[in-house]
């Protein structure tokens, strides 16, 4: 097993076993490449990016490895919904959230930065990659196109009002995949902060007020606005209210996701009112049925 293999592992643990159960389930997905050989050549891609002296892993791209590994883990999660969706559309979102990143290892190795705003636009770099490095070439056209499509829009402040219809159910699961595992990971590293892991922005005990006022007023935010840490927390109570399924806001309701943040932030009746707001959405739309709104 190669070391990507089991980074990417640690975080999706149901991988042989979902393969398997994909594989032998419908004839409509043979055209589309295996999740097995797609994830054979993802981490044969990854294992590239190691260092070639000491033969292992920099951090950033460690992290990227098991967010991949994170992300089709939910869409796993995600896709078993109470039995809502086919074989081939939990195929398609399980094989874009493999490659909705694939461009981070090159964005990180040019640049030194996963900053979009300072280097290129991952999610049509990753588009871009996945299309021409022939990773899904066994892939039906109509088929490409899709994981082309979600994996294009992943990173965009919202899906365009002129999107293929065709694409919108795996683009919104894989919207959706990709926050629940960035929020995870957030959370976790705010709970237990990992000294080594430096920070693109300072982190004083302040926050912006008027990214909260703008959060509070449903307004979307561009990551290049955030300020601070405190801004870049504030900004994921606004993805709450850009889920698209009811299993996520469940999930987050649950878990008590926003309430552990807020207790990670200053003292103030604003950030006390964007949680309520917040929980009072996730609530909500928790009732709305577990599949997409
Ligand atoms: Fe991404």
């Amino acid at each position: 097993m190669c070391l990507a293999e089991k980074l990417f592992q640690s975080s999706f643990p149901e991988m042989n076993q979902e393969t398997v159960q994909l594989e032998n389930s419908s004839m409509a997905v043979e055209k589309l490449t295996a999740f097995s050989d797609g994830a054979g050549r993802f981490l044969r891609y990854a294992d590239g990016f190691q260092n070639k002296e000491n033969h292992s892993f920099s951090m950033p791209v460690r992290q990227k490895i098991e967010h991949t590994g994170r992300v089709c883990h939910f869409a796993c999660f995600l896709g078993k919904t109470a039995g809502l969706f086919s074989p081939l559309e939990r195929r398609l979102f399980l094989l874009s959230a493999l490659f909705h990143d694939i461009s981070r290892f090159e964005q990180y190795m040019l640049y030194g930065t996963f900053r979009d705003d300072l280097s290129f636009d991952h999610g049509d770099r990753s588009a871009e990659i996945m299309q021409k490095g022939l990773f899904l070439q066994e892939t039906a056209p109509e088929y490409l196109k899709i994981l082309m499509e979600a994996v294009r829009v992943h990173n965009k402040i919202s899906i365009p009002e002129y999107f293929p219809e065709e694409a919108l159910t795996a683009a919104r699961m894989l919207r959706d995949a990709d926050k629940l595992a960035v929020l995870e990971e957030a959370l976790a590293f705010f709970e237990h902060p990992d000294k080594n892991v430096k920070l693109d922005v300072p982190d004083p005990d302040t926050f912006t007020q008027s990214i909260a006022e703008r959060v509070l007023h449903s307004e979307k935010i561009h990551n290049a606005e955030l300020q601070c840490v405190n801004d870049f927390k504030i900004n994921l109570f606004a993805w709450a209210g850009d889920l698209n399924c009811g299993t996520s806001c469940r999930y987050l309701f649950k878990r008590r996701y926003y309430e552990r943040l807020r207790k990670l932030m200053p003292d103030s009746s604003l950030l006390d009112e964007l949680l309520d707001q917040t929980l009072a959405e996730l609530q909500r739309k928790s009732l709305m049925g577990p599949g997409l709104f």
